[in-house]
């Protein structure tokens, strides 16, 4: 059996990170034990984000840290997993020599055997991406803890034209519905409170007849006091079907992170992003009418090849009109290989940066006006931690996904509670009197697959 210490770090969104408890599966099983400090690992581990460069250049400040352990430690072993892994096989292997293993997003079973080979000295480079593997026999690592993830379905087909996802991730594929329900029950009787469905863009999962509103409820009928939630959802597949689906169970969660990019009908186009603005107010609209108290949030692009002022404008007028609880605002990157970066990257930085300014300062005004709403009200909480500041206070969520701050109040981690609302500034709820409450199963015949 080895016993060789592993140190892992994550970047990027949470499918990276459910991707490293996949990963810590496998090293698990094959008798691997971990640390969670890099100076006492014999292999440290950086499982990579690629979408835009500005998490890439976060990575190479990490190699360049452990470069400086190395000097002193010149056993210790260094790989790269994810989605920067194709790109920088070259770069970093043979070219620079920093690293001995890079391994991608399909090939993690194989990172035992490249520890092991780089043990003995030998580099090595796992990077092919498959059209059929989910993992989905094996048992991601986790801690007991109170929120899981679990990846539902891997890669994406949408080919928006800024996004790397389809290159680094490959095609889609899905998990079978009942082992996804099987692994959920699982962390039910583990006492875990909450689960996140995870998928690039996990309308589009499918399992034979079943699709993503079939999994969603059969999720939370094995699991009735679990909170569940998912993302991304794709506006352009964004179902009726499903906005019925979240409205019927009260434990799906009444938020929705539905990307929208753009305001402009020809950027969206330009992005391949498949659908119109009015489509897609048109959905949130819906949404709105059958899940009442239901919460958005978005993605937001500032500056895409060929953005205009007026293209710009329209970005805001659409914040102006959803709404959103909150929102995820990025500058554009040109990814190489994407069809976008053959349109070129035109938009002055500094432009892109003055837009992207106004854009979060419109947003966090909005988001404002919104928490303010809530101060006087009763919300229902999800006690997820201590709060960062002080271990004199929690921190939970409520069903639409707003931080809330509260008052320990004999509470514990993991309970349910109401707690009422004093104070709230953009992005936190600060409560006052937090009463526990028991979570009755709602629903509790489980789901029979026929
Ligand atoms: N430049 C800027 N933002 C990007 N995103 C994806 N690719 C790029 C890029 N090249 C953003 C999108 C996506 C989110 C996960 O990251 O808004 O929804
Ligand atoms: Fe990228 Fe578009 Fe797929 Fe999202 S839907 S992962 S933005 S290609």
């Amino acid at each position: 059996m080895n016993k060789q210490k592993i140190y892992i770090e994550t970047y990027g969104c949470q499918m990276n990170l459910a991707d490293t408890e996949i990963v810590q599966g496998v090293l698990k099983k094959n008798g691997y034990e971990f640390t969670n400090e890099a100076e006492q690992a014999d292999v440290v581990l950086i499982n990579t984000c690629a979408i835009r460069e500005h998490a890439e250049e976060r990575i190479y400040g990490r190699l360049g840290a452990f470069r400086a352990i190395k000097k002193h430690k010149p056993n210790l072993v260094v790989g790269i997993l994810g989605c920067m892994a194709e790109r920088l096989r070259s770069k970093l292997i043979e070219e620079e020599k920093i690293v001995d293993l890079i391994v991608g997003p399909d090939e993690y079973r194989r990172v035992p055997e490249l520890i092991d080979n780089a043990l003995i000295g030998e580099k090595g480079i796992a990077v092919r991406l498959s059209r059929t593997e989910t993992y989905d026999d094996i048992e991601p690592y986790r801690e007991d803890g109170i929120s899981a993830w679990i990846a539902v379905m891997r890669g994406c087909d949408k080919f928006c034209t800024f996004c790397v996802v389809p290159f680094t991730r490959g095609r889609e594929r899905s998990r079978p519905l009942q082992s996804i329900v099987n692994e959920v029950k699982s962390l039910y009787e583990r006492g875990f409170k909450e689960v996140n469905l995870l998928g690039q863009n996990v309308n589009s999962y499918r399992d034979g007849e079943y699709d993503f509103a079939d999994l969603l409820s059969a999720v939370a009928k094995a699991a009735p006091t679990m909170r569940i939630r998912f993302t991304t959802s794709h506006p352009q597949d964004f179902s009726d079907k499903l906005i019925y689906t979240i409205a019927e169970h009260e434990n799906i969660c009444n938020y929705i992170h539905l990307p929208i990019q753009s305001g402009s009908n020809r950027i969206l186009e330009l992005m391949n992003r498949t659908y119109t603005v009015e489509h897609y107010l048109e959905r949130i609209e819906k949404a709105r009418k059958i899940i009442p108290g239901v919460s958005f949030s978005t993605d937001i692009i500032a500056g895409f090849p060929t953005e205009t002022e007026e293209d710009h404008k329209m970005t805001l007028e659409v914040l102006k009109e959803v709404r959103y609880d909150g929102a995820f605002m990025f500058k554009y990157s040109a990814r190489e290989r994407t069809k976008a970066w053959e349109m070129g990257d035109d938009v002055p930085d500094e432009v892109k940066t003055r837009r992207l300014n106004e854009i979060i300062e419109l947003q966090q005004k909005i988001s404002y006006e919104i928490n303010q709403e809530l101060i006087g009200k009763q919300v229902e909480v999800l006690v997820e931690d201590f709060s960062k500041k002080s271990k004199d206070f929690y921190m939970g969520r409520t069903d639409t996904n707003k931080i809330v701050i509260l008052p320990k109040d004999g509470l514990e981690i993991g309970d349910y509670c109401i707690a009422t609302i004093v104070r709230a500034n953009s992005a936190t709820l600060f409560a006052e009197k937090a009463e526990k409450i028991e979570k009755l199963p709602v629903l509790q015949n489980t789901y029979e697959k026929n």
